[in-house]
């Protein structure tokens, strides 16, 4: 479904943990999960992602400049959890071995996963070194959510269960809504 620019930050606004999906020169895709990522500007919409530059995907970022961020729930864990663990480097199969489901973006090279619940078709505006971590920034220039999970104008991530990772193999998913009222 269509989304202003202000809606559209608001899909990572909980930084819920998400699979980056890049392409290399040769246009083979890898994903990796992330979970330190953020919205950055509303006009143009933009989020960051933070990359070790030990990952294959720290390469693609860099070759093609271009990456889709995938939200995904607790129901695609167990890939999480590989695509996180498994590099594209070291096993150019990664993708094959993964129950993943790829589509093809509508703005950029990396494909979607189909079973994200959010989707964020990013063009790199720049990777800024801090520390042992890059902060890449990207453009969205393209954008869709599930529409079962956004009502009344926001993201319902807590009916989406999303994952947001505490550290390790541990994850925080649902969780009580609080409304602050004057
Ligand atoms: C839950 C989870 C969250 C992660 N978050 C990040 C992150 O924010 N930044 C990062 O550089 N690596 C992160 N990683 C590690 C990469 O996903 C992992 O190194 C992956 O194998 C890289 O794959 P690639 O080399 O094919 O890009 C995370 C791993 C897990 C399991």
């Amino acid at each position: 479904m269509e989304l202003n620019h202000e809606d559209v930050v608001r899909l990572v606004q909980t930084h819920p943990t998400s699979v980056v999906t890049t392409v290399n020169e040769e246009g083979v895709c890898d994903a990796a999960s992330f979970s330190w990522l953020s919205p950055v500007s509303h006009n143009p919409p933009m989020v960051s992602i933070i990359v070790s530059p030990e990952r294959y995907t720290y390469e693609n970022l860099k070759a093609t400049g271009e990456f889709v961020l995938n939200v995904v729930t607790k129901h695609f864990l167990d890939d999480v959890m590989y695509l996180g663990t498994e590099s594209f480097r070291d096993n150019p199969n990664k993708l094959d071995e993964a129950e993943v489901t790829l589509e093809d973006a509508e703005e950029v090279d990396p494909s979607r996963i189909d079973e994200a619940v959010v989707w964020l078709e990013c063009v790199v505006d720049g990777m800024h070194e801090a520390g042992d971590h890059y902060v890449v920034v990207g453009e969205i220039v393209a954008a869709e959510v599930d529409e079962e999970f956004w009502k009344d104008g926001r993201f319902m991530a807590e009916e989406a269960e999303t994952l947001h990772h505490v550290g390790g193999n541990k994850f925080l998913v649902g969780g009580n809504l609080v409304e602050w009222e004057e």
